[in-house]
């Protein structure tokens, strides 16, 4: 089967913005910020290549076990960059979504949350997700749960329940599944980000930490999965 040269919907771990801090002997927060610029490019690259969708990993179910000033710091950030970019990305066409457990936010970051999605809802030219006190395990989990409560109120049969039930619970149930997943930083693994998602996606990764990320590494990517062959557990051809 081949391999289209466009991932329909790319998927990013952006990671490595404290080791990008710490070798310049600043605060992580730094490098945090300096990730934040990154993002910029990466939305850019992805409006320019026509790529129609781009789910974002900014913040696991994990993360919020790491010390409390960091925790801040990108709250902080968070809101700050929302604020200056969301008119943009309006006018640029971008449809914003978050996925992830909300209530662990305040409320501040909620409710621009919600703004940000009610003001691009009518937008078609990129689906942007921002996968925020995300977890996968989280996600199937809570899928699980929409599952038993159809179950319970006699909307669902136990025996109706099948890989498309279950796909339309999750996160992201109206796109493509991710055909890409970059990860910045150099580790190779996944850290809870779309379990059931990324089941057929191919994998890239680079030792590029995330606030070095620019268009040409994107382009490595993008090279690179064009000479890929998915085949689906099929045989090749
Ligand atoms: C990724 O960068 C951003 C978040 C997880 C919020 P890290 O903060 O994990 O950076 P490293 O991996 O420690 O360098
Ligand atoms: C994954 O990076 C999460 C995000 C990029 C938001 P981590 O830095 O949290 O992952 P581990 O700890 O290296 O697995
Ligand atoms: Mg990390």
């Amino acid at each position: 089967m081949s391999t289209p040269a466009i991932p329909k919907h790319l998927a990013v771990i952006m990671d490595g913005n404290g080791r990008w801090a710490q070798r310049r002997r600043r605060p992580r927060i730094i490098g945090h910020r300096a990730g934040a610029r990154a993002v910029a490019t990466c939305i850019d690259f992805c409006l320019e290549r026509g790529i129609g969708a781009l789910t974002l990993f900014a913040f696991s179910s994990e993360n919020w076990g790491r010390p409390d000033d960091e925790v801040g710091g990108l709250m902080k950030l968070f809101v700050h960059v929302l604020d200056r970019e969301i008119a943009e990305l309006h006018r640029r066409g971008v449809r914003m979504r978050f996925i992830g457990d909300r209530e662990r936010f305040s409320a501040a970051i909620r409710e621009r949350m919600q703004s940000a999605e009610a003001l691009t809802a009518g937008n078609a030219r990129l689906a942007l997700n921002i996968a925020a006190s995300y977890g996968g395990r989280q996600d199937i989990a809570h899928a699980a749960r929409a599952l038993a409560e159809d179950v319970a109120a006699g909307r669902l049969a136990p025996a109706d329940i099948d890989e498309a039930a279950v796909a339309a619970r999750v996160a992201l149930a109206d796109l493509p599944p991710p055909d890409l997943l970059v990860r910045t930083g150099g580790d190779q693994r996944i850290s809870n980000f779309l379990l059931w998602q990324l089941a057929y996606a191919e994998l890239w990764f680079t030792d590029t930490l995330w606030p070095d990320l620019d268009a040409a590494t994107l382009q490595r990517a993008l090279d690179d999965f064009s000479g890929r062959e998915r085949r689906f557990g099929l045989t090749g051809g």
